[in-house]
């Protein structure tokens, strides 16, 4: 099935089993995420993509479009949402950007400063879990693990191996290793696994690489990551991709984008929806 969608008032046209980020990316249109990743099966675990969808919260991730479903994603609560999940992700284990590697090429840094992340505003838990240095190429500092399974995810179906797990619950969730140690150097892993280059945080690191690239030429030093998800040649939603605008008053009645969007949205011409 395809069709159109409405996404703070955008209209955006999806194909066969889009679902209503994968909608939104193709059309330049960025709804935060930090487990969702392009080729990767739904997997809605960290509410990051949180929408309203006719009204009802759903997960954009997860979501199928549909045609003539009315989205809000740039509203001033779900931003309020996004930015306190953020916030509990950082505190919940060891984020400290200035000396970690990953600063930069980090997702989750990426979203903090999109989502005008000022301050912590929760307590830190001041994580301490074991560092594995064991495997000779990768390094994993659990610390910085936001349980996001993209690293399972890739090792189960991208490397066919089932080299990573997420095991206990709440404050006692870790990231297990499938080898008789419990340790990397005895898994299956290869440097060369999709596994090994996932982490969208500074989690899981190849040895030897830190600083090829130099602080001050990293990906989202450069590019915020509402362009970098959007991919390069859409930049603004629905302005380099020509997406016209959908009907206001349906947009309005589902609790509208917040004002500073409204006024950055293209004027708006004739289109309808058929509900
Ligand atoms: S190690 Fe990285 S990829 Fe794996 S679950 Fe943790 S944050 Fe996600
Ligand atoms: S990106 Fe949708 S729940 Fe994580």
């Amino acid at each position: 099935m395809s069709g159109t969608l409405c996404i703070d008032g955008i209209a955006v046209p999806f194909s066969d089993g889009q679902t209503i980020i994968e909608a939104a990316r193709s059309a330049g249109v960025y709804i935060p995420y930090l487990c969702h990743r392009p080729g990767y099966a739904p997997y809605g675990s960290c509410k990051l993509c949180t929408v309203k969808v006719n009204g009802r919260t759903n997960t954009a991730c997860t979501l199928p479009a549909a045609d003539g479903q009315t989205v809000i994603s740039n509203s001033p609560d779900l931003q309020h949402d996004r930015q306190r999940i953020t916030q509990m992700l950082f505190v919940e284990g060891n984020h400290f950007c200035p000396s970690c590697e990953k600063s930069g090429n980090c997702q989750l840094q990426a979203v903090a400063y999109h989502q005008n992340m000022l301050d912590n505003h929760y307590p830190h838990f001041y994580a301490q879990r074991e560092l594995d240095a064991s495997h000779p190429d990768i390094l994993i500092d659990h610390d910085r693990c936001i349980f996001c399974n993209l690293c399972v995810r890739a090792s189960k179906e991208k490397d066919g191996k089932e080299v990573f797990g997420i095991a206990g619950r709440g404050i006692h969730k870790r990231l297990i290793v499938n080898s008789p140690t419990g340790k990397l150097k005895d898994s299956d892993i290869s440097v060369n696994d999709e596994a090994a280059h996932v982490c969208p945080t500074g989690a899981i690191l190849v040895k030897r690489s830190a600083y090829l690239a130099p602080i001050g030429a990293r990906i989202y030093d450069h590019h915020p990551i509402s362009e970098v998800a959007c991919e390069k040649e859409v930049i603004k939603a629905g302005e380099a991709s020509g997406y016209p605008s959908c009907d206001q008053t349906k947009l309005a009645q589902n609790g509208g984008p917040d004002s500073h969007y409204a006024a950055t949205m293209p004027p708006a011409p004739d289109i309808k929806h058929d509900r």
